[in-house]
């Protein structure tokens, strides 16, 4: 079988495509990524050379390329998880965000028409759902509850997601998509959450927390999004939508406070700084679809989780400073300099 697995230089896909690669010797995966500034080659090294795996540098966007691609590969599989994907950046530049999100979705769907395939995957988001209130823990989202996105971000995976089931419905296209909590786990880009307090905090530097860090999101290690994506992809049934998530909340000032007491630093270093507009309260999956009908289980808690990826941190400095360009330094500055 062949796979074409987008946006696979960045932190999910890049993590995937590692998993893949070596679990399925005998299929074929061929990764193609715009290399923005969330994607870098360095994250693939580990299987650049591997039989199995080509990595072709274009937009999802780009539908003479992309075409040309299904024309030449045939692929069975199409698995997408090309997105810009960093809320803090859609409120300062939408666009981009509708372009990659939606229309590069559509390019994406219209060469699995035109060229046919077996199954075409949306990653998806539970930020698609906007949020749950703080004070009721008894809710979770479910694969049923309502479309009801908070930011340009949420709202541009919302929109994909929908135009994915309209493919479906329309024109038979043959898809699934899946709907993750937080991730976290190595390779994650600097300007997430986790990754970017483990490393302000082991430059000795502030951690910015928006607001009085009560926001409530439930992680999942990346390992296990992929073990469930990959699931799904071969075993799920067409037209239908699975949940993803492991039931860890944390607020994030807990978040914050765990990977200070891990690393010895001092909760002086945490700075309340002013809230991001439109924050979403509180995320929380219910992932019993895909727990009953193809048997997921995550290998990961929050609390075995994230030692390993702090320490992934610690010893690869040299990826992360790799990845910090002179984009990341403008964004961090327009971002945070105001708060
Ligand atoms: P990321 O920002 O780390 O990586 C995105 C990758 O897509 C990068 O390699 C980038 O170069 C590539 N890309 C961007 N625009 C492109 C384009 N037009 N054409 C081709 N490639 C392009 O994102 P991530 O955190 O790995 O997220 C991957 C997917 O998972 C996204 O669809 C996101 O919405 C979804 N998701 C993320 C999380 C999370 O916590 N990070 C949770 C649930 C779902
Ligand atoms: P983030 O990692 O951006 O993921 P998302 O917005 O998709 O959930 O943020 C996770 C939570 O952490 C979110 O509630 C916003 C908050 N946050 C901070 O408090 N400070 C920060 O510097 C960042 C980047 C996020």
């Amino acid at each position: 079988m062949k796979f074409l697995i987008t946006g696979g230089a960045g932190f999910i896909g890049g993590n995937y495509c590692h998993y893949v690669v070596k679990q399925y010797p005998n299929d074929e995966f061929v990764c193609l990524d715009a290399l923005t500034y969330a994607g870098n080659l360095e994250t693939l090294a580990p299987i650049m050379s591997a039989p199995n795996f080509r990595f072709v540098h274009g937009n999802i966007c780009d539908q003479k390329l992309v075409f040309d691609l299904f024309e030449k590969e045939h692929f069975d599989y199409v698995i997408n998880f090309a997105a810009e994907s960093h809320v803090d950046r859609s409120i300062e530049n939408p666009r981009i965000f509708l372009e990659t999100n939606v229309l590069g979705t559509q390019v994406l769907m219209d060469a699995c028409r035109k060229y046919g395939i077996r199954r075409y995957h949306q990653v998806s988001t539970d930020e698609v759902y906007g949020d749950l209130p703080l004070d009721r823990p008894d809710m979770l989202f479910t694969e049923n509850t309502p479309l009801h996105a908070s930011s340009p971000y949420s709202a541009s995976k919302a929109s994909a997601d929908l135009l994915v089931m309209a493919y479906h419905r329309t024109f038979g296209l043959p898809c699934t998509i899946s709907r993750c909590s937080n991730n976290y786990g190595p390779y994650q880009f600097p300007e997430k959450l986790i990754p970017l307090v483990i490393k302000l905090a082991i430059a000795d530097e502030k951690v910015p927390v928006y607001g009085k860090g009560e926001n409530v999101r439930d992680w999942l290690h990346v390992f296990d999004h992929c073990t469930a994506i990959d699931l799904i992809v071969r075993n799920g049934r067409d037209g239908q939508v699975y949940n993803i998530g492991g039931h860890n909340e944390r607020s994030n000032i807990e978040v914050v406070r765990s990977i200070l007491r891990q690393l010895n630093k001092p909760e002086t270093l945490i700075s309340h700084v002013t809230d991001r507009a439109g924050h979403d309260l509180r995320y929380a999956m219910d992932p019993a679809k895909l727990m009953e009908e193809l048997n997921w289980k995550p290998k990961y808690t929050f609390d075995t989780g994230l030692g390993p990826t702090i320490q992934w941190n610690l010893d690869n400095q040299a990826w992360l400073n790799h990845v910090i360009s002179g984009e990341y330094r403008r964004f961090m500055a327009s971002n945070y300099g105001a708060k």
